[in-house]
């Protein structure tokens, strides 16, 4: 199991770097990946998480576990809708986030070949909070002023 990288540290704040090649190096990072994130019982994991800044996401699907590498969302939906968020990276604490309700995004998988995903409500969510570790965005970045202000109190 890899250790967390928690918040504040300046690798959840750096954008990611795109993957090249799926080399046995990568494959071993995501196997690893993937079972930190069932260790500690997420549904989704970026590789800045486990203090690597590369352009990956382990995200917990209907068919279990899987990895996208340099993802992308290419289509999304008009309607967002707000729901509790918590991250492994900020532990203890879930805030109502708004995001887009659909989105379709292409990457590379497992076995680097290109895939692509169309992703609704809760998976939809998972996506687009992954997808934001790799560009160094938080769901404390993504809150309004009054959560703002609640979540410095800490009330
Ligand atoms: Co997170």
């Amino acid at each position: 199991m890899l250790s967390l990288t928690l918040h504040p540290n300046s690798i959840l704040r750096k954008r990611a770097e795109e993957v090249g090649t799926i080399t046995p190096e990568i494959k071993e990072l995501v196997l690893a990946m993937i079972e930190t994130m069932k260790e500690n019982k997420g549904v989704g994991l970026a590789a800045p998480q486990v203090g690597v800044s590369k352009r990956i996401i382990i995200v917990k699907t209907e068919n279990g576990p899987a990895a996208f590498v340099n993802p992308r969302i290419f289509k999304k939906s008009r309607t967002v809708e707000a729901d509790e968020e918590g991250c492994l990276s900020v532990p203890g604490i879930f805030l109502k986030i708004k995001r887009i309700k659909k989105v379709e995004i292409e990457a590379l998988d497992f076995d680097g070949r290109k895939i692509q995903i169309k992703a609704e409500g809760f998976l939809a969510r998972i996506f687009q909070h992954e997808l934001d570790h790799l560009n160094g965005v938080l769901i404390i970045d993504r809150i309004n002023f009054w959560q703002k202000i609640k979540f410095a109190l800490k009330i």
